[in-house]
């Protein structure tokens, strides 16, 4: 496991101190913020948009997805609908708001590029240990080093639609990574990752990882 494990009681709550630490720490006029998918991702969101110490001037935000499914921006399994129901149209205006389009992975290629490096890249872990759309034995794991954003689905069957996803290099551009980890059934994968298998989260690497669990992922409850 690269960086830090920390246990926390309140996941969302220490995510929302690590967007406001990066956020204080960001240079430059637009701070990246690459959002994820899933539940925990939606606890973390609407924990974020509730948030009263919030240092965050949403107008100078850059908003990215880390994955998005192969589906309109509006329907019911889109991270990006997720997002905005979550926070995004909770917070007031955003600087900019750029979601993932499966017919156009070269273009969100180049956006992440030119960013050289994502502020802060959000993550979740799957019960399979995959992340992002980084799924067990599919084909973006072998991503070529320079590809960040490529076509991706699940060959195990486990994870529906065909995906768009960070490479492990995009996310390893990234400034500061946080994955968030919440329950019993996450408790297998997080030791796996933690053990070194090679499982798709054990490829997170980038100079800053904090990994937030609470005790039942962790195995300390
Ligand atoms: C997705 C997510 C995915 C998610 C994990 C955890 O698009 O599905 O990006 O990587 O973060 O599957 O999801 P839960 O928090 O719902 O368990």
């Amino acid at each position: 496991m690269r960086g830090e494990l920390r246990v926390v009681e309140d996941v969302p709550a220490a995510f929302c101190e690590v967007v406001g630490d990066a956020w204080r720490r960001h240079a430059g006029d637009r701070f990246s913020l690459a959002l994820s998918g899933g539940e925990t991702a939606r606890r973390c969101y609407e924990r974020l948009a509730d948030w009263s110490e919030s240092p965050i001037d949403w107008t100078q935000v850059q908003v990215l997805w880390g994955d998005e499914r192969c589906v309109p921006l509006d329907h019911p399994e889109s991270n990006h609908r997720l997002a905005r129901e979550a926070l995004l149209d909770l917070v007031g205006p955003v600087g900019e708001v750029h979601p993932m389009r499966c017919d156009d992975a070269a273009g969100y290629e180049r956006r992440i590029a030119a960013l050289d490096g994502v502020d802060l890249v959000h993550l979740g872990l799957g019960p399979d240990a995959h992340t992002a759309s980084l799924f067990p034995d599919s084909p973006a794991l072998d991503a070529p080093p320079s590809r960040l954003v490529v076509p991706n689905e699940d060959p195990r069957g486990n994870n529906p639609l065909p995906r768009l996803t960070f490479t492990t290099t995009a996310i390893a551009a990234a400034r500061r990574v946080v994955v968030t980890v919440e329950g019993e059934s996450k408790r297998d994968a997080l030791d796996r990752v933690r053990a070194g298998d090679d499982v798709p989260a054990a490829r997170i690497d980038a100079p800053g990882v904090l990994w937030l669990a609470d005790p039942a992922a962790a195995g300390t409850s």
